[in-house]
């Protein structure tokens, strides 16, 4: 088992030196020994970032969903590849043997199959986190078709975008979904969605809420009843390794949600490989993400990371504080979870809590504790350290992003010496590189600039679907021959990499990406608003928080200011989804500009975050007295 599993630093520093010497040969290696391959590859890699164009096993022919389920069969059959920790803890959790999602994940294939979804199809999946998600996109997997998750909390209109910019045929939805106390009409948003959706001849809807909900005749159909009647087993169809396995949308500084393609060999061997490494995966551990399969952080590690190692994951239906602050810990204790991975906004929001919603568990199965989406900050870190892990478990803070399909940076638990907000090392075969803004990278240490990553990896995105333009200039272009992450980081004394933030036109809220122009779009279009711009402010838990600026017409100046908030959140809501809505909204009669009439949002990032003594010269804008009166008024 060559280097598949980093036990000691030296090895670590040995390892990483021979994947970055020769990555071919590494990766060849790793591919080789860890999979099953139908047809091994001609070519290991073939890249050129200047068109861009990259090639991971090219010529290999394989299906992941053998690579995920088939091949354990006969070692760990009995053994649970997924536990199903439902919102309502009443609820029995189920667990899912690796034989019993076999025979789940062929009859969906089948399911697939008969509505006509061949090779290449893309299938789009709107579903809570419930079996049928997983089951859902490794059924498509098994057929070759192209799943397009689309997190279950994006509005219809968010919804109708992203099947029709990747052309959807067929939409896996549910009646309802729970979130807490609440529950979601999630078919109405798709009956809505739909109405702008041409292309979409079939929804099959899994029974969730038991809610009442509207069959549209002809096109919807329940999908138990279809699972039920199909046949348990579905030949895999095989794959080249450069064909799309997903696509997943990520929000860009500007214009519509950018879908990034990731394609099937280098994704698996990649996200594989780090899911071993990086949570210290052994045998018998019960792993839990708490992210949503919506994300990416769901895909690579709740499912095809996990899954290819035979793995047993948690997937979980509810939210963090129902039926009270104390779920996350009262799950880990009854699953008895080894390795524990969530996001800063939800450590610091349990951290406001009563300690004793912690303490009243037992967590003493816990081995690694991970952190991912944005930068975790000191005091969530220790809260963390200390009350969770117990100064016991190492914290992972893995940097990385929808577009790297893997973990990037980050230590490696009981390998790699953690320090508070640090993502500290590469992961193997990974090449960062900080550059100046005149485009040249910057050497040495104690150094700060903008990150990016010199030499192609296995798992990332090969294009956005339809708009291959767009993705060279979205990452290639900016820094020659690198790939561009739009993150700015730090290098300290002893290399160890801290990322410091986004350093484009994209806010992190909670852990979730969201471009500040769509936002803008949506709030633009209501009636009385003449133009806005939205900016990011520090928040205590949220790590950020939007601020809209919002410069009204004529006929909305006589309007109720209270009434306009609402409204204006209220179409953010229908046109995103409720997580993209604004916390402060100040009116303004104008925004700074500069001559070419661009936006100054650093001044008015700097005023949102209360932070005015130093804006810098104003007296080149256009408009410099609107400074003042913004200042005046900051809400
Ligand atoms: C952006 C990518 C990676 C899966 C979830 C988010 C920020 C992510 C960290 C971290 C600091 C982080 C970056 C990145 N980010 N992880 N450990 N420390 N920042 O995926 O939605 O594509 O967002 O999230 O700004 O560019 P995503």
């Amino acid at each position: 088992m060559s280097n598949y599993h980093i036990k000691h630093l030296e090895e670590y520093f040995q390892v990483y030196r021979k994947s970055v010497r020769n990555p071919e040969a590494f990766w060849e290696e790793i591919a080789e020994e860890h999979f099953l391959w139908r047809k091994k590859w001609d070519k290991v890699l073939s890249w050129d970032f200047s068109k861009p164009e990259v090639t991971w096993f090219e010529g290999a022919q394989l299906n992941i969903t053998e690579n995920c389920i088939d091949r354990h069969l006969a070692t760990r059959g009995e053994k649970t590849a997924i536990i199903f920790e439902p919102n309502n803890p009443e609820e029995e959790a189920q667990h899912i043997s690796y034989y019993q999602l076999h025979d789940k994940v062929c009859r969906m294939a089948n399911v697939l199959k008969e509505k006509g979804i061949q090779k290449g199809d893309r299938v789009c999946v709107y579903l809570p986190m419930i079996p049928e998600l997983a089951v859902t996109i490794l059924a498509c997997a098994r057929i070759g078709a192209i799943h397009s998750v689309v997190f279950a909390g994006f509005s219809s209109n968010a919804l109708a975008t992203r099947i029709n910019d990747s052309d959807c045929k067929i939409v896996i939805t549910s009646d309802g979904s729970y979130r807490g106390n609440k529950s979601i009409d999630l078919k109405g948003i798709v009956d809505k969605a739909l109405e702008e959706c041409p292309g979409v001849a079939h929804v099959l809807v899994a029974k969730r809420t038991k809610s009442t909900i509207e069959m549209k005749n002809g096109r919807d159909e329940w999908l138990q009843p279809l699972l039920d009647a199909a046949y348990g087993d579905c030949v895999p169809e095989i794959m080249d390794a450069e064909d799309p396995l997903f696509i997943l949308y990520t929000s860009g500084s500007t214009g519509r949600p950018k879908g990034m393609v990731h394609t099937t060999g280098g994704y698996m061997v990649y996200t594989a490989y780090t899911f071993k490494n990086v949570f210290q995966y052994r045998e018998n551990d019960v792993y839990w993400c708490t992210a949503d399969i919506g994300w990416i952080t769901g895909h690579s590690y709740i499912v095809y990371g996990p899954l290819a190692n035979g793995a047993t994951t948690v997937m979980f239906e509810g939210v963090p504080s129902y039926p009270d602050f104390g779920r996350f810990w009262e799950v880990i204790e009854k699953h008895k979870v080894n390795q524990f991975y969530t996001a800063p906004t939800a450590i610091r929001a349990l951290a406001k809590q009563n300690l004793e919603f912690v303490e009243n568990h037992d967590l003493s199965s816990l081995k690694v504790l991970g952190s991912v989406g944005e930068p975790i900050n000191e005091e969530a870190w220790h809260w963390y350290n200390n009350n969770v892990g117990k100064k016991k478990s190492p914290i992972v803070d893995t940097w990385w992003q929808t577009e790297t399909g893997g973990i990037m940076i980050t230590p490696i638990p009981y390998v790699t010496p953690t320090t508070p907000t640090y993502a500290t090392l590469p992961f193997i075969g990974i090449q960062p590189a900080l550059m100046d803004e005149e485009g040249h990278e910057i050497m040495g240490n104690q150094v700060e600039g903008r990150l990016c990553i010199k030499f192609p990896w296995p798992s990332m995105a090969r294009t956005i679907w339809g708009d291959h333009d767009r993705y060279r200039d979205t990452y290639f272009t900016a820094y020659k021959n690198n790939y561009f992450t739009g993150d700015g980081a730090l290098r300290d004394a002893v290399g160890y990499y801290r990322i410091t933030g986004r350093v484009d036109d994209v806010i992190i809220v909670s852990g979730h990406n969201l471009g500040t122009a769509p936002i803008e779009d949506a709030i633009n279009e209501h009636p009385a608003v003449a133009e806005s711009a939205i900016v990011g402010f520090p928040h205590d838990v949220k790590g950020n928080a939007l601020y809209g600026y919002v410069i009204l017409k004529e006929t909305g100046e006589t309007r109720d200011r209270d009434n306009l908030r609402n409204e204006i959140n209220q179409q953010i809501t229908e046109h995103i989804g409720p997580i993209a809505k604004l916390d402060k909204i100040q009116f303004v009669s104008g925004l700074p500009k500069t001559r070419s009439g661009k936006i100054m949002r650093r001044i008015l990032r700097k005023i949102a975050s209360n932070d005015v003594s130093n804006l810098g010269d104003t007296s080149t804008l256009l408009n410099p007295e609107v400074v003042q009166e913004i200042i005046d008024n900051v809400v």
